[in-house]
């Protein structure tokens, strides 16, 4: 096959990498990028930037990477499958699940590359990870835990933090481990006067193996990080996503391990920090879908198909629809000692479970938005009897713990 015409949709803070990034590939031609904002092409020059998707068609591109907002990425996608237009979508697929089996049954039925960028596979760290899992280094893998947090992005308005980060970490986990979520639980919080979204949320699931994930989120800190650490029984793998790095705990039962010459035998308690093979992951992906787009055997094997976007999108749904607990809390200004004085006229111990008649009318009203107005409004109690947090109290009876 000829040079290979690419295309970009959204120009926005991923799409100029994914423009970059192409324009630079072997066999690739960069023809032009869309975006509805006049300033997003700004330092493009050799890129004709065009404000509708139907004007980048006319530029008859063989592969387009979509990095528009995630509620367009349904009805981009479905255009290019239209259009025989090869995709790679950023994460989160789409809007919701549905969504995300629609476009993955569309570019199947048009035979075209459909994939998502999913982008941690090409990490390094998770790639050595998945590795090392597989070669049987920690051996049967008990815990997947991740933290993914940093400051609120400005540019994000669609979606909440699960679709937006925990969204990496689902799709991390299940590549790693090698097996699906088979349940999954969270509480979320969303801070008033933010995106409107969830902003924060602990997860804890299980895989269909059994091991257990947790997975913490959060847009509300002033320090960004992306850790992930996976215990198994013969050891810990501590990854950190952002600083390059990938550690080797044993745990003393790494005496019966192979002897594989490499220094990873441990007699316990040693840390031992892995090598790991240098690549750029925006690189390493976008090759992997040109690789793809030419019907290269094999190297599609990395590549995130549709369908496991879908399924990150299932857990994401599960982990939204029926959290165990959201928690609403007002950000409120003012020293540590003001906070409090204000705050101390809720302060109250938890009531009691309403009765079962009270329970239901607070679960059909929606329970959150109920007025506080006096310590036993402070929590609403669903239908099924769990309760639902307010105003920043864990309810448990009797307790006093404030977060
Ligand atoms: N893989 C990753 O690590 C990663 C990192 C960041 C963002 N993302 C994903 O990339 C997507 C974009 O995120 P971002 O941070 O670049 O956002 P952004 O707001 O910086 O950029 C989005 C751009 O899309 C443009 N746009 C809006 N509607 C459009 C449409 N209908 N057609 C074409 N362009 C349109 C906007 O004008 C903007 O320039 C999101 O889905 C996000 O989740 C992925």
């Amino acid at each position: 096959m000829s040079e290979l015409r690419a295309a970009v949709c959204g120009l926005g803070t991923m799409g100029r990498h994914h423009a970059r990034v192409l324009a630079a590939l072997p066999g690739v031609r960069l023809v032009g990028a869309c975006d509805p904002d006049p300033g997003a092409g700004s330092g493009m020059t050799d890129v004709p930037v065009l404000p509708e998707l139907d004007r980048l068609l006319e530029l008859d591109p063989d592969l387009c990477v979509v990095a528009a907002p995630t509620l367009a990425h349904g009805s981009i996608g479905r255009r290019l499958a239209a259009a025989g237009v090869h995709a790679l979508i950023e994460k989160p697929l789409a809007a919701d699940a549905e969504e995300a089996r629609m476009l993955a049954a569309a570019f199947e039925r048009a035979g075209l590359v459909g994939c998502v960028g999913h982008i941690e596979r090409f990490n390094p760290v998770v790639r050595a990870m998945r590795e090392r899992i597989g070669g049987g280094q920690v051996g049967t893998v008990l815990q997947i835990t991740t933290s993914r947090q940093g400051p609120y992005p400005q540019r994000i308005r669609d979606v909440g933090v699960v679709l937006d980060l925990a969204s990496h970490d689902i799709d991390l986990t299940r590549w790693i481990a090698g097996a699906p979520y088979v349940k999954v639980s969270a509480v979320t919080s969303r801070m008033t006067g933010a995106s409107g979204h969830e902003d924060l949320a602990a997860v804890v699931g299980v895989l269909r193996d059994g091991t257990v994930v947790n997975h913490l989120v959060n847009w509300l800190s002033p320090v960004k990080r992306r850790l992930v650490t996976v215990t198994g029984e013969l050891g810990c793998l501590r990854g950190d996503l952002l600083g390059g790095t990938l550690w080797f705990h044993g745990s003393g039962a790494g005496a019966g391990l192979p002897d594989r010459g490499d220094g990873d035998r441990l007699p316990g308690g040693e840390a031992v920090r892995c090598e790991l093979v240098a690549q750029e992951p925006l690189r390493a992906e976008l090759e992997g879908f040109v690789a793809a787009v030419r019907g290269h055997a094999g190297v599609t094997a990395d590549l995130v198909p549709m369908w496991a976007g879908a399924e990150v999108m299932d857990v994401t749904a599960a982990i939204l629809a029926e959290p165990a607990a959201v928690v609403e809390v007002s950000a409120s200004g003012g020293s540590i000692d003001e906070r409090l004085r204000r705050e101390a006229v809720r302060e109250a111990v938890v009531p009691a479970p309403p009765r079962a008649d009270q329970a239901v009318a607070a679960g059909t009203e929606g329970g959150l938005s109920a007025a506080v107005t006096s310590p036993g409004d402070l929590v609403a109690w669903s239908p099924g009897g769990l309760p639902t947090l307010v105003a920043g109290y864990v309810p448990m009876p009797g307790s006093r713990r404030w977060f």
